[in-house]
């Protein structure tokens, strides 16, 4: 399927066929995808949570309105970020990069975390995955697959579950398996005014 096709055709799929096994290699496949996405200044701060333990899937359906989807998709991933990332170790980001480079850009991926804060620090997070989760939805339908992004849960109870480090936050969880039933038709897009702005907003 082409690019463009993928695009339109994603949707957010609610029902899955539990009895389909997912191949492996496509769980591992999907993720080595993921980890292609952009970050700033490279810093990775993604951490994806594949969740396996059935008695978990089902902990976490429960402190998700009880949305059937959690269960009953191939794959649930909690998509996590690590608002630290950019402190821990950020010479590896650019380790392949030729030594002039990595001398000006690693400390300064420091002082823009630092001087950002906390606000700036979980926005990347919430960019970072954002981006991700966009990466694993249209691999998974160019793989046969749909997908469900959700924010539809509890997350201190899922923080507590997946045992979430204090200096990580979840930014959503994201389900992919095989479709049983397709998504609604779409819920009703806005006018292409609306959401383009030439310039400038109007005062
Ligand atoms: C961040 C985010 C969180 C969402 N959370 C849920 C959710 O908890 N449960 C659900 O059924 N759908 C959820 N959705 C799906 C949206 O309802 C859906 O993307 C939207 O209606 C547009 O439909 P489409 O994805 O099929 O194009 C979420 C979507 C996003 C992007």
């Amino acid at each position: 399927m082409d690019t463009f096709s993928v695009i339109e055709q994603r949707r957010s799929v609610k029902h899955y066929d539990s009895r389909y096994a997912m191949p492996p290699e496509d769980a591992d496949r999907l993720l080595d995808l993921a980890m292609l996405s952009p970050t700033s200044f490279n810093i990775q701060n993604w951490r994806f949570v594949k969740v396996e333990d059935p008695a978990l899937r089902k902990q976490i359906r429960a402190a998700a309105w009880d949305q059937e989807q959690v269960t009953e998709a191939q794959l649930l991933l909690v998509l996590c970020a690590d608002l630290k990332a950019w402190e821990k170790q950020p010479d590896r980001y650019w380790k392949n990069a030729p030594q002039a480079a990595q001398e000006m850009i690693v400390p300064v991926i420091g002082q823009f975390y630092q001087n950002g804060g906390e606000q700036v620090q979980r926005d990347e997070g919430m960019r970072s995955c954002a981006i991700a989760s966009q990466t694993l939805m249209l691999a998974a339908k160019a793989m046969g697959y749909d997908s469900n992004p959700m924010i539809g849960f509890d997350p201190d109870a899922v923080a507590k579950l997946i045992n979430l480090p204090d200096d990580h936050v979840i930014a959503m969880m994201l389900v992919i398996g095989k479709a049983a039933k397709p998504a609604r038709e779409r819920g009703g897009q806005l006018p292409k005014n609306e959401i383009v702005v030439v310039d400038r907003f109007a005062k």
